[in-house]
């Protein structure tokens, strides 16, 4: 039998889309890269990309910082704990008797958010497909949406990563970066995950959208490590600004500067703009300049905001699957916010 036979152009159009999809997913973990494949709910719940695009639109109409809230409520889930499992919904569980969760983390209390919107994304998507589809995986979809929805990169989630049934507290607080510690230490925490040091300057653009508390970047603006001056890596053409939002006092702490002054709601290239120009805002941001790999990076994602859309693509992607939970580890809970009975 030749060839032929099965060459495009001898099959009806209407043949090709009438074909099932018979190697479409691997429900039981599988797949290039370790589990599941980019359609794994294509047959299961096939309104679970409609509805994510829907109720994140719906959200950012609603609060436009949502979309920055969404992608780094996604980072601090997949950074922590990453030996039990790294993404995994585990920063979604609630505090109870048996479960200490990570929302009250020093690094996450009173300070991430969008946890009401993987809520209602989860139960419209319960609506439509009961018990199928991972709290993780409409988080991570969520996460790319609102990039996406914000005019940047999409890049391709892989589906079928399983919720885990415990968070660990003390592991966000120590393995979640801190923007007063020094970029090797960012870096260690990076490499930890199985990330890089380019992975650091690329995955920091996320700080081209959202805000950030006048406490995380305050002790740069008057008094600098006691020199009585603010921070000289600051360009002082940003001081008046950032002077003005958080005055020199205890109730300014909880003020919102943009991280990107320049493009607040963008996703785009600005952040890097700013760091050439020494307006980075937090000090870890302004760090990625004083190091010639990173700074490399900056210029050239700075000059070129295609590289940099690219870039980011593959280290969400990467980002992503750290220590996912498949097959038949984990669990796909009904409610985002506790484990199930
Ligand atoms: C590299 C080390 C990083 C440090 C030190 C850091 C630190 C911070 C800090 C201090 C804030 C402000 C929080 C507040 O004031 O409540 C913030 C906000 C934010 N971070 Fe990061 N971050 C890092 C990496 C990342 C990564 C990898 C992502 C995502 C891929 C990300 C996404 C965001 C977003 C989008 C916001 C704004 C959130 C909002 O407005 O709700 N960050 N980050
Ligand atoms: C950075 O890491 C070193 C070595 O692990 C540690 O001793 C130091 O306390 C860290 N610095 C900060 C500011 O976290």
């Amino acid at each position: 039998m030749s060839h032929k036979l099965f060459s495009f152009s001898t099959i009806p159009l209407f043949f090709i889309f009438c074909l099932p999809p018979l190697v479409s997913s691997f429900p039981s973990g599988g797949g290039r890269f370790g589990f599941g494949t980019y359609d794994f709910y294509a047959r299961s719940c096939p309104y679970l990309p409609m509805i994510v695009t829907n109720d994140v639109q719906t959200a950012i109409r609603n609060d436009n910082r949502m979309a920055a809230s969404l992608l780094r409520l996604h980072f601090h889930d997949c950074f922590v704990n990453v030996i039990v499992a790294g993404c995994d919904a585990s920063i979604l569980l609630d505090d109870t008797d048996e479960l200490e969760g990570e929302k009250n983390a020093l690094p996450n209390r009173n300070s991430v958010r969008g946890y009401e919107v993987i809520d209602s994304i989860k139960a419209d998507v319960e609506k439509a497909c009961p018990s199928t589809v991972s709290c993780v995986d409409i988080l991570a979809l969520a996460a790319r949406e609102a990039v996406v929805q914000s005019g940047g990169p999409f890049w391709p989630v892989q589906l079928g990563r399983r919720d885990g049934l415990t968070a660990n507290k003390a592991a966000a607080n120590s393995e979640l970066p801190s923007p007063i510690e020094p970029l090797k230490n960012i870096t260690a925490k990076f490499i930890a995950k199985g990330l890089d040091i380019k992975d650091v300057a690329v995955l920091s653009g996320a700080h081209t959208v959202g805000f950030a508390q006048c406490f995380t970047f305050k002790h740069r603006l008057f008094n600098y490590k006691g020199t009585g001056r603010p921070d000289p890596a600051l360009d002082s053409s940003a001081l008046p600004n950032l002077q003005s939002i958080c005055p020199n006092q205890d109730s300014s702490n909880t003020n919102l500067s943009p991280l990107d002054t320049a493009s607040v709601y963008r996703f785009d290239n600005g952040y890097y703009t700013n760091l050439v120009q020494s307006t980075g805002l937090l000090e870890s941001d302004q760090a990625l300049m004083g190091d010639s790999t990173t700074a490399a990076l900056v210029r050239a994602y700075s000059m070129n905001p295609y590289l940099f859309s690219s870039d980011f693509a593959v280290s969400m992607a990467k980002m992503g699957n750290i220590g996912v939970l498949t097959g038949q580890d984990g669990e796909i809970r009904k409610v985002c916010r506790s484990v199930n009975n």
